[in-house]
């Protein structure tokens, strides 16, 4: 057991990109990362990772066999790791007291007992996962009632990451925030941590905390994040009513600023596995701490997220003549963003069942996540059809919905497209990426989100 063996539990879209760019910048250290699922390690192992994110192949072929190690030894892993990383997941609790708003914590707290069981000398114990503020308070507990004299330090080192840019936020992150408790070992510890980032990440961009800030800037991070989106669609479904142009409004008003560019884009919604269980975990821990108003202020980001994913089906209908019973609408993207193959929450899940259950055949293109769209939508009855390119999912369809903002989309031969498909034929784009005018000039009718419809047809629908 040494303090340059890092172990990280947890091969996820977070334990596996971050621990491989630990590896490739700091050939010193040696880092394992095991999961209890062998599928996933196996396909780490490979060469077809279970992820995909843009640059990651090369960050892992790096490292992986040098200094990065895959397996499913939980066991050995704890023995041989003085710092131990914990980022498994964390979902959003399905049963008994705050379900559907808590935490799930019981991946974490069986992480947290094999540890204690199989550890034999002290460790420095990490949540990486995404946490209430306070769990490292049970978390000590728990680690440290061992009957083995051992002692646990638990730290708090949240990850920024976003999905489809994971290795550029690693490479080089807005911040890395570690929160320790102010203890002389929570801060020996905390020194040990800052030297793993310092490897490539300069020291004011370290941004150290107590453990409890660290915690809870994650989780409120999210939230502002997510209450952006929300916010900006709540404005898209005025400026529908208003002939007023979301993108016009999100520019003009992102060039304050105190407001700033980033995160103004109006969409069919968030989604990822995020955003929404950590709102949710917000308000569930400001009910648990008496503060109601505090609740129900964070969870209209969530209503807002639910209503502009309806509201975009409901659009659909209504402009589809108020039905879309037997008629095929092509589903560009199921992914929850672009660049990613992540389909957890994506609005595409929604917004497919929905449409199915009004009937629609629906032919879904994605060009990274059809596996996961199945997986999604399995067991749900209708007419689904999983294409492997768009032009066969537009083929002889009424409508096409963009869902995700892919790049590819941009680049098709949308005459083509259209010249296969019936008539009317109907675009809604509801991520903003394609050119609306040309689309119009082509025959369709379009409609954007937050932006005057473009429509050939005067039958005031
Ligand atoms: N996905 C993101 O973009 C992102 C970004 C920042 C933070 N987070 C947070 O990081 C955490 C992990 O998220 P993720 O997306 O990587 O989840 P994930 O589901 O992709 O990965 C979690 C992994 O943990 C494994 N696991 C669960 N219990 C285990 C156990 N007892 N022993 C060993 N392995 C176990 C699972 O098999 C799974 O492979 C969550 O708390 C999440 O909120 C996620």
């Amino acid at each position: 057991m040494e303090d340059k063996t890092i172990l990280c539990i947890g091969a996820g879209y977070v334990g596996g990109p971050t621990m491989a760019m630990i590896a490739a910048k700091c050939p010193d250290y040696t880092v394992l990362i095991v999961d209890i699922n062998e599928e996933r390690i196996n396909a780490w192992n490979s060469d077809t990772l279970p992820i995909y994110e843009p640059g990651l192949d090369d960050v892992v072929k790096k490292a992986r066999g040098r200094n990065l190690f895959f397996s499913t030894d939980i066991v050995g892993g704890i023995k041989k790791a003085g710092i131990i990383f914990v980022s498994v997941n964390t979902p959003t609790k399905d049963f008994g007291a705050g379900a559907g708003k808590a935490a799930d914590l019981q991946y974490w707290e069986k992480t947290a007992r094999s540890i204690v069981e199989h550890s034999e000398g002290n460790k420095i114990v990490i949540e990486k996962s995404t946490l209430p503020v306070r769990t490292a308070e049970a978390m000590h507990r728990i680690l440290n009632a061992n009957t083995k004299g051992l002692h646990f330090e638990v730290l708090s080192n949240p990850e920024f990451l976003a999905e489809g840019t994971a290795v550029k936020d690693l490479e080089n992150p807005d911040r890395v925030l570690i929160g320790a408790m102010t203890t002389e070992r929570g801060q020996e510890a905390l020194k040990k941590i800052v030297a793993i980032y310092e490897n490539w990440v300069s020291r004011d961009k370290i941004k150290t905390t107590n453990v409890w800030s660290s915690e809870l800037t994650k989780l409120v991070s999210n939230a502002m994040l997510a209450q952006r989106i929300s916010s900006v669609n709540s404005l898209s479904a005025l400026c529908e009513k208003t002939d007023a142009d979301i993108q016009e409004v999100s520019e003009a008003m992102g060039l304050d600023s105190r407001i700033g560019s980033k995160f103004l884009k109006a969409g069919v919604g968030f989604g990822g596995s995020c955003f929404k269980k950590d709102i949710l975990n917000l308000v569930y821990l400001c009910e648990h701490y008496n503060l109601p108003e505090v609740a129900r202020y964070w969870e209209q980001v969530v209503f807002m997220n639910e209503f502009q994913e309806r509201r975009f089906v409901g659009k659909i209908i209504q402009k589809m003549f108020n039905t879309v019973s037997d008629k095929r609408i092509a589903i560009f993207g199921f992914a929850f963003k672009a660049d990613t193959g992540d389909t957890r929450e994506s609005p595409a899940i929604y917004i497919s069942k929905w449409l199915l259950e009004e009937k629609a055949k629906i032919a879904i293109y994605d060009p990274k996540a059809t596996k996961n769209a199945k997986l999604e939508l399995s067991g749900i009855e209708g007419n689904i059809e999983y294409c492997d390119c768009p032009y066969e999912a537009a083929k002889g369809a009424h409508a096409i919905a963009v869902l995700t903002d892919w790049n590819e989309f941009k680049t098709y031969d949308y005459l083509k497209i259209f010249n296969e498909m019936e008539k009317p034929a109907f675009l809604f784009d509801g991520r903003n990426v394609l050119d609306h005018k040309k689309l119009f000039s082509i025959g369709f009718n379009v409609f954007p989100l937050g932006k005057p419809e473009l429509s050939h047809l005067d039958d005031g629908n």
